[in-house]
């Protein structure tokens, strides 16, 4: 640990930054963290957690007292010692739908002065193609390199998805600098693919263009099924079991959402658009996705007995009782959340909503209250789903699945549920007195008959 070689740096300290610097922690790297969120940085410094993670607490205790991890409030504070430093910080989007480099670019200006002689800055942050070299020109060091290593790791499962990756991507010009950067995940089991930057850069949004392109391709199967009289269920299953197309990210849903999918595919036309080439496929997937949010707003109406009034107050005197509000399960992240978008829209078309989400019930913080907006969440689902006229399920919380159905139908004023994550036995459902709408899932009776409507 006293060669700068094995002393990391890791600037930010949000999902990815807080993950990053507790996985190589615990691969055996002295690692100072750098956070400049006054709050993030205190609960750091006081051993608690600014983000629900699974088992990244341990992570982060096991590695502060082995010495091995500490947080800081500068950037050239964690990179004055550094053999590598990794910028982690966020990349939001701009109005028009690119990428804002400009926390990357601040982050690499502040380091930039404090690098080691031989330092390899390295980006993790997911950048537009040719921001290795927009860094390069920030630091403005000719004894320093930059290499791109795009992260893939998603939220709930960032501790075990950057320690068995799928793979490694390592894009840059200076091949020492590559193969440095290689070396620090020798011992993990995985494909490493090195490459140029603009190959790395472009690999990550591909990925997550690919992968939405997916989902809303599932979306899209599911409303066909709802036409057709078939059950997605069956039809994903069907698909997947071909190894070409596979089963995963094919469940239907409310729409996918999260702090990247949303900013990342509206990045990924703009980066395109920018250099000429019109990327319709992307943007067609875009459109579905907001398509896919409407359609289950018209769920919603449908089951009240409602008709959807194409944005008109449809829903004055409804009492909605939303189940989950983050964008999936297994994190406390709001950002682009269709759980808190389709909610909204109940809320615009005059509805009353009462949510219940595992990580929403204390005080909210400031970030939580921005995004929620006009959604007050409830202390407990007891409380959220008390009166309600139609039970929406969001997000697919365990919890959820686990609900006493014979419990829930006493405590409503009117038995509906619409299931926009396919997570309850519709005919269980239908035997405790609701009405049942799930997405793309046939519409059987009690009897398993199926229903006509
Ligand atoms: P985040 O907002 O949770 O965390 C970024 C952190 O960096 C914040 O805590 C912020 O205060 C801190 N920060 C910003 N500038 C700083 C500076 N100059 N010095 C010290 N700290 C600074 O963001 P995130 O979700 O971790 O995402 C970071 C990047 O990784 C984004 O580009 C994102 O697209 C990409 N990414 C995210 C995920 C994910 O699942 N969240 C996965 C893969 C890639
Ligand atoms: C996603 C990618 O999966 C990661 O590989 C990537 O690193 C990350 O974005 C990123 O670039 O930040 P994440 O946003 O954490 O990770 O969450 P996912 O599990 O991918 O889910 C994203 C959205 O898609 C959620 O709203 C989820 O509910 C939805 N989804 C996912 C579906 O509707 N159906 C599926 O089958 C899968």
């Amino acid at each position: 640990p006293t060669s700068p070689r094995s002393q990391l740096a890791v600037i930010g300290a949000g999902y990815v930054g807080l993950t990053v610097a507790a996985c190589l922690a615990r691969l055996g790297y002295t690692v100072t963290c750098a956070e400049n969120n006054p709050h993030r940085l205190t609960l750091l410094q006081d051993g608690d957690l600014p983000i629900v993670e699974d088992g990244l607490d341990t992570l982060v205790d096991d590695a502060v007292s082995a010495g091995r991890l500490r947080f800081v409030a500068a950037a050239e504070h964690a990179a004055e010692h550094a053999g590598i430093v990794f910028l982690c910080v966020e990349t939001p989007q701009n109005a028009d739908g690119s990428a804002d480099l400009s926390y990357v670019r601040a982050a690499a200006r502040e380091v930039a002065p404090h690098l080691r002689p031989g330092a390899v800055v390295v980006n993790k942050s997911t950048v537009p193609v040719g921001s290795a070299a927009v860094i390069e020109a920030v630091l403005a060091r000719d004894d320093v390199s930059v290499v791109s290593n795009p992260e893939f790791l998603r939220e709930g499962r960032a501790v075990a998805d950057f320690l068995h990756p799928d793979r490694i991507v390592i894009g840059s010009d200076d091949d020492r600098a590559a193969r440095r950067v290689a070396a620090l995940y020798e011992t993990i089991d995985t494909e490493v693919l090195i490459t140029d930057p603009a190959s790395a850069e472009t690999i990550k949004y591909a990925a997550n263009g690919f992968l939405v392109m997916k989902i809303s391709f599932a979306n899209s199967v599911a409303a066909m099924c709802e036409a057709v009289g078939a059950d997605v269920n069956d039809v994903v299953a069907g698909i997947g079991l071909d190894h070409r197309i596979g089963p995963e990210f094919m469940r239907p849903g409310p729409g996918w959402g999260g702090s990247c999918f949303p900013k990342d595919s509206r990045a990924l036309v703009s980066i395109a658009a920018q250099r000429g080439y019109d990327f319709s496929l992307m943007r067609g997937v875009i459109e579905e996705n907001d398509r896919q949010r409407e359609r289950m707003v018209a769920k919603v109406c449908a089951a009240v007995g409602r008709s959807d009034l194409g944005g008109g107050a449809a829903l004055d005197g409804v009492r909605v009782a939303g189940l989950g509000l983050t964008f999936k399960a297994g994190t406390d992240d709001l950002r682009e959340s269709p759980a808190v978008a389709i909610l909204t829209e109940l809320i615009d078309r005059g509805a009353s909503v009462a949510a219940y989400d595992p990580t929403t019930t204390g005080d909210l913080t400031e970030v939580q209250a921005r995004h929620l907006g006009a959604i007050q969440p409830s202390a407990t689902l007891d409380e959220a789903v008390a009166d309600a006229d139609v039970v929406v399920l969001l997000t697919e919380w365990q919890a959820f699945a686990e609900v006493d159905l014979g419990w829930l139908a006493e405590r409503v004023r009117a038995r509906h549920i619409v299931d926009m994550r396919n997570l309850l036995d519709p005919a269980a459902a239908r035997r405790a007195g609701f009405s049942y709408d799930g997405v793309g899932r046939r519409k059987l009776n009690s009897l398993g008959l199926l229903l006509n409507d």
